[in-house]
Formats: structure tokens, sequence, C-alpha cells
């Protein structure tokens, strides 16, 4: 059965629009953890722009599951992760005008700068994962490189418009997790997953780990709405 792990970064987007010290993503984690999640994501980027430094250490000191850090390969993230020691590690392209990450690795382009991540990663204990497009020949330079994991971007399914379209990126993330799983990877799947498209990716079976970020805090925000104005509603109504 598939795992599901919880990325809380925007929590900490709303928490950063005011630059206090709510919402707290270590409580929506611990939350989502009592609920059933299997891991915590957390995408440390390098502006900082949501996730805190903050954040990930204590996340690592009270996460009852698994904390999968995202992160770019470079010197100062790699560095981080050594010191905090996640249980495994996403690698993640990064790029600073993007809203949020667009497109997977060039494991191929940047084999040496990647090779040199993962080994130093891996030296530290902490398996690693490639977030990559659902490329056979992304797939088998993650394994040359020596990934543990390979995580489907699942953006381009998702994005899909047409019913064409759509079949057409469900069948290559198919082939995806063919590849991934007859090179002996570990396959995950995310970005852009929410309640009306999971289940199709869901179908195909062979994915170990789905990671889910937005769709989980937007419905998070409109469901527990009501049950917030209510109990404002009170304390303003309760005069004297
Ligand atoms: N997996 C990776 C590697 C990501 O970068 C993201 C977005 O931070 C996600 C999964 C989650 O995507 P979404 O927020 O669209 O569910």
């Amino acid at each position: 059965m598939a795992k599901l792990g919880v990325n809380v970064d925007h929590v900490a987007t709303v928490r950063q629009a005011r630059g206090i010290n709510e919402p707290d993503p270590v409580t929506a984690a611990a939350i989502a953890e009592l609920a059933g999640a299997d891991s915590i994501t957390v995408h440390l980027r390098e502006d900082r722009r949501h996730i805190q430094d903050r954040d990930v250490e204590v996340l690592r000191k009270t996460i009852k599951t698994r904390l999968n850090l995202e992160m770019a390969a470079t010197d100062e993230m790699v560095g981080i992760a050594l010191k905090i020691l996640p249980d495994y590690v996403t690698l993640v392209p990064e790029k600073r005008q993007e809203l949020t990450t667009e497109g997977g690795l060039d494991v191929v382009r940047n084999r040496q700068e990647l090779k040199t991540a993962i080994e130093m990663l891996q030296q530290g204990g902490i398996p690693v994962s490639l977030f990559v497009d659902p490329d056979i020949e992304q797939i088998k330079e993650s394994h040359r490189l020596g990934a543990d994991t390979i995580e489907i971007h699942t953006g381009a399914y998702c994005e899909a418009r047409r019913a064409d379209e759509r079949q057409l990126e469900l069948v290559k993330i198919q082939n995806a997790i063919r590849a991934g799983r007859k090179l002996g990877l570990g396959v995950n799947a995310g970005h852009g997953l929410n309640y009306h498209n999971v289940q199709e990716v869901v179908a195909l079976g062979g994915i170990d780990e789905f990671n889910i970020g937005h769709s989980i805090v937007s419905r998070a925000v409109l469901v527990g709405f009501e049950r917030a104005v209510r109990e404002m509603v009170d304390l303003i109504r309760k005069e004297g």
C-alpha cells in the first residue's frame, strides 16, 4: 500500500505572510501524523520564503514518522542536511523566481553536481531521492548516479486539460514507475496531486510514497473555516 508524505510548506507560507509565529508548520506536522501521515516533507528553499531553518531543526526533534527534506543540491543545503540528518533527502531543482518547483531535475545535464551531493549525503547516512520528470533517460541516469529513490513529477499530468493529454501523461508516469522498479529504485510521486486526480495515479500501483502539500493545506483552510469563524463569533458575543 502506498504511503502519504504530507508537505507542510504552505502552513509556513501563511505564517511568513505576517512574520509572526502562527500557524506553525511543526504543529501541522504533528496533526498530520495523528491523522495517519507516513512522513512529513518540508522544502527548505534557498530564499527561505516559507520553511525556516528553525522549523527543520524542531521537526527533526518532534517528528515521530519520517522527515523528508526537499532541497537544492547546493553546498549550503548539503551542510544543513548533514547536520539535521533527515530520514531522507529529495533533491529538487530550484529557481528564485518560480512560484513552486516547476520541473524535474535535469539529471543528465547536472550529473557532476548531483553526483557530489548524492555521495556526500549517502556517506552521511542519508538516503537520496531525485525529483525527475517521467522521462526514462532521467531515470536511468538517476540510477547510474546511485540514487536510492526517484520521485516522479506528476505536474504535467495534473495540469493536462484535455482527456487525451491527461491519458498520455498517465502512461508516461506508468512507464516511469516500471523503469524505476526495474532498476531497483524506490518510486515516489508528487506535485499538483489533489482530491480529484490522485486516484488515477494510485490505481497505476507501484508507487511507494505520495508527497502532497498544496491541496491538503488548501482543503484544511476551507474545511476548518466554519469552525474557526464560529469560535470567534462565540467570543465576540460574550459581552461583559
Ligand atoms: N514533491 C516535490 C519534490 C515538490 O517540490 C513538491 C512541491 O513542494 C511536492 C511534492 C508537493 O507538491 P504540491 O504542493 O503541489 O502537492
